[in-house]
């Protein structure tokens, strides 16, 4: 038996409860990882609320780090005692310990601790999905990203500025804009005091910006398709804010523009895109390249506080969730 967060209803972070759960022996194929720092996401809030589909009861959470404590038949690679990270599917790392197929996990190198890798894994890989394969950024360009100074946010803006783009980024608070700053935004948009499209427009001197990486949704789904220049990119991909509006395809050829809503499951579906993706973001991080804030952290077993305060936007970059023993 471990202690692990379950869902049996959907509804709001009080529907987490804290309960015992059997786990079992590893499978063929399997390894078992006792956790030791759990990465929270938005995408708990869409499975924990059922706007994303998972039958009850589940454990929720989708990124973790930890140490193998037992190997299934079949695993040769990975070997007890292994500091090893996951991020993406199967759905269950809010638990001590956890049974997952061996060919999700990535080694986590000595430099990179467990609280960092749960924090950047999932984080990270979007990032690195969204600016290098999504839309490859390259110095010139101009992009714009809402919730800079969130989880993905602060990654996208301190790698979208290493390539060598202009950043810019909108925030909800002067706090926030304060570290999206620090995280090479060279403009930064606070969208509760100004109008960003507005302002957008002000920065670009009318032009517009290349790519728009749009982490919000309805509210700013609209305007951020009318900051972009000819030929320009909307990346949407997520929408805390709720589902954006059904768009006419007409609005897309004004501007001759592209629309995608990429997916990291998509684009890490092989072990080798999972492999190059975390190689990638790893090697930025132990170069210092990117600064992962760990801003929050919260027991296990209050996984409820910590989503409350997500989405009632009180935090900023990632928060982890630690296994009480
Ligand atoms: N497509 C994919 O594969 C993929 C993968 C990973 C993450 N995502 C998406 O990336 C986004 C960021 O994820 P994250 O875990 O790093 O979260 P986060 O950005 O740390 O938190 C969400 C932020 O969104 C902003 N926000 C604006 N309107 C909001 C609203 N109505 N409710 C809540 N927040 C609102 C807030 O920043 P301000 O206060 O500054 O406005 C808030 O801090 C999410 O939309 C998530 O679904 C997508």
């Amino acid at each position: 038996m471990v202690k692990a967060i379950r869902v049996n209803e959907h509804g709001g972070p009080e529907v987490l409860k804290w309960e015992d759960v059997e786990i079992g022996e590893p499978k063929e194929g399997e390894i078992r990882v006792k956790n030791k720092a759990i990465g929270v996401n938005f995408i708990d809030v869409y499975f924990r609320k059922g706007n994303y589909k998972a039958p009850v009861p589940f454990t929720p959470g989708m990124e973790a780090a930890g140490v193998v404590t037992a190997v299934g038949p079949g695993v040769t690679e990975i070997k007890v005692g292994h500091a090893v990270a996951y991020a993406g599917a199967p759905l269950g790392s809010y638990t001590e310990e956890q049974i997952l197929p061996a060919n999700v996990v990535v080694p986590v190198p000595l430099s990179i601790d467990y609280n960092v890798a749960a924090s950047v894994l999932l984080k990270g890989t979007t990032a690195q999905m969204l600016l290098r394969r999504v839309f490859k950024v390259e110095a010139g360009h101009t992009i714009l990203v809402h919730a800079a100074a969130g989880g993905v946010g602060s990654l996208l803006c301190q790698w979208g500025k290493a390539l060598g783009a202009t950043v810019i980024g909108t925030v909800s608070t002067e706090q926030k804009a304060s570290q999206a700053t620090e995280d090479g935004c060279d403009h930064v948009i606070i969208s509760t005091k100004e109008d960003f499209v507005a302002r957008v427009n002000e920065i670009t001197g009318g032009k517009g910006v290349d790519v728009v990486y749009d982490s919000i949704g309805k509210d700013t789904f609209q305007g951020s398709l009318s900051t972009l220049k000819t030929r320009g990119y909307m990346v949407s991909f997520g929408s805390p804010s709720g589902t954006p509006d059904p768009l006419p395809l007409s609005d897309l050829s004004s501007k001759s523009l592209y629309l995608t809503l990429p997916s990291l499951l998509h684009y890490n579906s092989t072990s080798e895109e999972l492999l190059q993706s975390a190689a990638e973001l790893f090697e930025n991080v132990a170069s210092g390249a990117l600064k992962v804030r760990v801003n929050h952290s919260y027991p296990l077993s209050e996984a409820g506080r910590a989503h409350a305060d997500l989405e009632a936007r009180k935090t900023s970059g990632s928060i982890v969730l630690l296994p009480d023993n």
